[in-house]
Formats: structure tokens, sequence, C-alpha cells
């Protein structure tokens, strides 16, 4: 019994630091040091760099910017967007799209174009490739009102799993959404699908749908 005791123990041990493990960015899609051409062994360095960042892009940007011309949501088959999708996205999400567009190599930063066979799409069995074409994806750079449809929340409406004091607002970039209303790049939370908040009963959706 006590040797029993013990072994369950230490499997509860393992379980919750193997959870640890997993609750960041180490071991996320966006750790790419177990990638075999990955040399320099660290994390950040494919987003971020602390000196020669980039001017355009934020915070702190060193990966590459994909020249892309993106084809973006519209809804000619019925009339339920009301809002005003962007000509081409945002920077706040263009810094997402400069490896999930696939034409960008995910090693081309700090100026390096990266090998241009080391984009997304080389990794197996990924889903992660965007592409240019956004029609088929959740309308981004778009500015979010509950003005534009009796659906929408108020962007004053609290979401306590973000935490407190948490409002709609806090998910928008520049009053947009875009992918970081969604998705947590730093995978802080370890959601699944790097996802801000479980989608568990579509938690995400409903946080601004009032569905
Ligand atoms: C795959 C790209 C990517 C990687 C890898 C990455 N970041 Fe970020 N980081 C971003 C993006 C994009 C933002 C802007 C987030 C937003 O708009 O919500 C950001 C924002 C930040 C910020 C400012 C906002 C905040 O969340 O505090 C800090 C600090 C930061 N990153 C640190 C790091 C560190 C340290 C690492 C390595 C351990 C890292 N990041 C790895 C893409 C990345
Ligand atoms: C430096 C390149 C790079 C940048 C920049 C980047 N990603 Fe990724 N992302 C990846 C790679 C590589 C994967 C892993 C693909 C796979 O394994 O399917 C990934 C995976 C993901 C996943 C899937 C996670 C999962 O668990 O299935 C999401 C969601 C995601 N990224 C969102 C974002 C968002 C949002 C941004 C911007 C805020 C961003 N990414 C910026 C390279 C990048
Ligand atoms: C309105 C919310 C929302 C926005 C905006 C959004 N996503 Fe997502 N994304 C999700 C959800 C929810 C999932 C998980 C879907 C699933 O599990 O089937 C997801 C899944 C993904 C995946 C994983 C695909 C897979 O099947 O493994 C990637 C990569 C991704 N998103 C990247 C992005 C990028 C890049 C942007 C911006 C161009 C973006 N997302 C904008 C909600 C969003
Ligand atoms: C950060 C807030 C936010 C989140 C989270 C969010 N949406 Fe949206 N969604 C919007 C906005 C803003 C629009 C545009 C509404 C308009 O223009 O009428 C929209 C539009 C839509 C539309 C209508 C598109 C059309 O052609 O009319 C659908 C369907 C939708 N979202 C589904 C989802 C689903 C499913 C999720 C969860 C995976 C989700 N949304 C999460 C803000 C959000």
């Amino acid at each position: 019994m006590k040797r029993f005791n013990y072994i369950a123990v230490v499997m509860l041990v393992m379980f919750v630091s193997a959870i640890n493990m997993n609750a960041q960015i180490t071991g996320s899609g966006h750790d790419f040091t177990t990638l075999s051409w990955n040399t320099n062994g660290q994390i950040c360095v494919f987003c971020h760099t602390p000196h020669n960042a980039s001017a355009t892009e934020k915070p702190l940007w060193n990966h590459n910017a994909s020249a892309a011309t993106y084809t973006m949501y519209t809804n000619s088959w019925s009339s339920t967007l009301n809002g005003t999708v962007a000509s081409t996205p945002s920077n706040y999400s263009k810094v997402c799209l400069s490896c999930h567009d696939n034409t960008v190599a995910l090693d081309a930063y700090g100026g390096s174009a990266g090998s241009p066979s080391h984009t997304i799409s080389s990794i197996t069995g990924t889903k992660s490739n965007m592409g240019t074409d956004l029609t088929n994806d959740h309308p981004i750079s778009i500015a979010y009102s509950a003005a534009l449809d009796a659906g929408l929340r108020a962007t004053t409406t609290s979401v306590p799993s973000l935490g407190t004091g948490k409002t709609i607002a806090d998910m928008l970039k520049g009053g947009q959404v875009e992918c970081a209303s969604c998705h947590d790049v730093h995978n802080s939370g370890n959601k699944g699908k790097m996802l801000v908040m479980a989608n568990t009963s579509s938690a995400l959706c409903i946080t601004c749908h009032n569905k």
C-alpha cells in the first residue's frame, strides 16, 4: 500500500510538471528548438530581437515581412457582414501571416532570407498553412463595434477568463479583430490551439457574439 502511494505521488508530480512545461511557449508550435535546421537553439529570435528590430512591425519584431497580397474575407452570399474588412491585413495580423501565409521561410529573420524549404508547410501534418486567401477565415482587420450587429456585445463587456477587469476591448488590437484577439502567440495559458481562452461550449465565440 505504501509503495502504491509512493508510485501514485511520483506519477502525479510527473503529470503536473508535464502540464507546466506545456503551459508556455516551450514545447508549443512556436518553439522551433526541436526542428533539425534550428541551429541557434533559441525560441524568441524567430520573432523578436533586442536590437535592430523592424521599424514597421512591433514589438521588437525580427521575422522578415511577407510581400504577399491577400484576398480578404467577404460575404456576398448573405447580408450578415455589416462591418468593413480592411483591404489588407493590419500589421497586428501581418506579423502572424509572415509565417502562416507560407510565402516566407520560418528561419527568415534578422534580415537573413532563410531556406525556401523551411516554410510552414514543411512541418509534417500542418494545417497551419493559411495561404494568402483569407476568404475562408474569420474576418480580421475589421473594426469591432456593438453597433455593427445586434448580436455583438458591447466592448465594455467583462471577460473574466482573461483576468480581473478585462473586457472585450482588451481582445481588440487598435479597436479591430485581429489574429491575436483569439490567439495567444506565447501559449501562456495552454488553452489548446494557442487560444486566449478554451473554446469549450464555444466560450470564445460567445464572448463577442451574443448567440
Ligand atoms: C512566433 C512568434 C513569437 C515568438 C516565438 C515569441 N513571440 Fe513574443 N510576441 C509575438 C507577437 C506577435 C507579439 C504581439 C502580441 C499581441 O499583439 O498580442 C509578442 C509580444 C511580446 C511581448 C509584449 C507583450 C507581452 O505579451 O508581454 C513580449 C514581452 C514578448 N513578446 C516576449 C517574448 C519572449 C521573451 C519570447 C521567447 C521566450 C517570445 N516573445 C517569443 C510573437 C512571438
Ligand atoms: C516565425 C514564424 C511564425 C510566426 C511569426 C507565427 N507563427 Fe504560429 N506557428 C508557426 C509554426 C511553425 C507553427 C507550428 C505548425 C504546426 O506544427 O502545425 C505554428 C502554429 C500556430 C498555431 C497552431 C497551434 C496548435 O496548437 O495547433 C496557431 C493557432 C498559431 N500558430 C497562431 C499564430 C498567431 C496568431 C500568430 C501571430 C500573433 C503566429 N502564429 C505567428 C509559426 C509562426
Ligand atoms: C475569431 C477568432 C479567431 C481569429 C480572429 C483567428 N483565429 Fe485562428 N483559430 C481560432 C480557433 C477557435 C481555432 C481552433 C479551431 C479548431 O480547433 O478547429 C483556430 C485555429 C488556428 C490554427 C490551427 C489550425 C489547425 O487546424 O490546427 C492556426 C494556425 C490559426 N488559427 C492561425 C490564425 C491566424 C494566423 C489568424 C489571423 C490571420 C487567426 N488564426 C485568426 C480562432 C480564431
Ligand atoms: C473578438 C471578438 C470576436 C470573437 C472572439 C469572435 N468573433 Fe465572430 N465576428 C466578430 C466581428 C466583429 C464580426 C463582424 C460582424 C459584422 O461585421 O457584422 C464577426 C463575424 C462573424 C460571423 C459572420 C460572418 C459574416 O459573413 O457575416 C460569424 C459566422 C462569426 N463571426 C463566427 C464566429 C465564431 C464561430 C467564433 C468563435 C470561433 C467567433 N466568431 C469569434 C467578432 C468576434
